[in-house]
């Protein structure tokens, strides 16, 4: 014990010497990587003034959740690219961007640390698709998610409706009897709608979030809507959905309850 303390002690002078930095016992069991670009906790957080690993680890990030630290490298490219390309600002803000149905990743990246997050991508709540992700593209969203929070901290916006389940609840808007059965639906004004998972989750299908599917890189509007549910086949010819019919009004509703007002661009 006595001999532990001492050698604690000697670790804490050596460091103390180190570059006028702050004192980093991670030094007394790892290497130096990095130097140049700063202290190990500025990447890696964990505590670096305790000499005991459980403590010196305390909320540690490991290396490939700090890939995204490095800057512009290729590997940083592609997680925006994956952010993108899945379109989860159709849902979140992230980077300040983004529409707010579902908690903001700026503020979840405050938050939570990098293993939580990519467990929430992992094993999704049931309002978030399960985009069936390899554990690589799995770290390479929590990248992206902390690259764009990096200068953030936490939320400015609105706050979100919560997204808890309502089993039992018989609800009787337009989507829920007509589309709910096959897709899901955060809107705006009546939080999360639908149990289905036949089709596309169609969060902020009006929004310039939602990836451009309808047709040839087309967006999806109140026009381009209408045509479809009229017949999907008219619009691509391998379309499994069967046509809805819906009187005016139910269209009015249903275009009510798929626009996002406050759109962050
Ligand atoms: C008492 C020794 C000790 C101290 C102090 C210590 N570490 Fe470690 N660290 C280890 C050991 C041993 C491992 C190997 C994996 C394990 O046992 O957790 C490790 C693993 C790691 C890893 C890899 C984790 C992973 O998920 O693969 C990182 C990153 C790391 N340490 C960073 C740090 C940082 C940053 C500090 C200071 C804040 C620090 N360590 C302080 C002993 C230490
Ligand atoms: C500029 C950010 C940065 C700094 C500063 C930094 N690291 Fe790392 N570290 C990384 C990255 C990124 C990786 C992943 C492998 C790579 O790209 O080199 C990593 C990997 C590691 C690993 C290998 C295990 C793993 O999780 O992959 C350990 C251990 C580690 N760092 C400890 C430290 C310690 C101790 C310090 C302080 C001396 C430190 N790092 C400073 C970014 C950093
Ligand atoms: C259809 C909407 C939707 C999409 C698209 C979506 N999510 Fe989510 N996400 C949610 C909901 C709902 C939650 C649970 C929190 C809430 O109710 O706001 C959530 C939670 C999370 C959390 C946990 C947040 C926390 O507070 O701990 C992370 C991380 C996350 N999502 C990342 C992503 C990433 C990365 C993508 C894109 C690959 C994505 N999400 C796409 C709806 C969505
Ligand atoms: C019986 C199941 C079913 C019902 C009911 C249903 N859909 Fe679909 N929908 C699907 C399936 C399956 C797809 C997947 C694309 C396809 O058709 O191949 C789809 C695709 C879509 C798409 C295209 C999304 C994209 O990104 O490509 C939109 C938009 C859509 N549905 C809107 C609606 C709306 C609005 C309603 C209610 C008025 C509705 N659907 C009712 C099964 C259904």
């Amino acid at each position: 014990m006595v001999a532990r303390v001492l050698i604690s002690l000697l670790f804490a002078v050596a460091s103390s010497a180190w570059g006028g930095q702050p004192r980093q016992l991670c030094l007394s069991c790892h290497p130096v990587h990095y130097a140049e670009r700063g202290g190990c906790s500025g990447c890696h957080l964990g505590n670096p003034a305790a000499a005991r690993k459980n403590i010196a680890h305390a909320g540690l990030r490991g290396g490939k959740y700090a890939r995204f630290t490095l800057g512009n490298t290729v590997q940083n490219k592609e997680s925006e690219q994956l952010l993108e390309q899945l379109a989860c600002r159709r849902c979140h803000v992230s980077g300040g961007r983004g529409n707010r149905l579902a908690v903001s990743l700026d503020a979840a990246a405050a938050r939570r640390t990098a293993d939580e997050l990519a467990l929430s991508i992992r094993h999704p709540v049931a309002n978030m698709p399960d985009f069936a992700l390899r554990e690589e593209q799995i770290t390479t969203l929590v990248n992206a998610v902390l690259a764009d929070s990096r200068g953030r901290h936490g939320d400015e916006g609105a706050p979100v409706k919560v997204h808890f389940t309502t089993a039992g609840t018989q609800k009787k808007d337009v989507f829920s009897t007509k589309c709910g059965s096959c897709h899901r639906l955060l809107s705006q004004r009546l939080a999360a709608l639908g149990t289905g998972g036949i089709g596309p989750n169609l969060s902020g299908l009006l929004s310039p979030w939602y990836p451009k599917t309808f047709r040839n890189g087309e967006v999806w509007n109140s026009k381009n809507l209408a045509l479809w549910l009229k017949n999907p086949r008219a619009v691509r010819p391998e379309a499994r959905m069967l046509p809805v019919p819906l009187t005016v009004a139910e269209l009015k509703e249903l275009e009510a309850l798929l626009v996002v007002s406050e759109v962050v661009k």
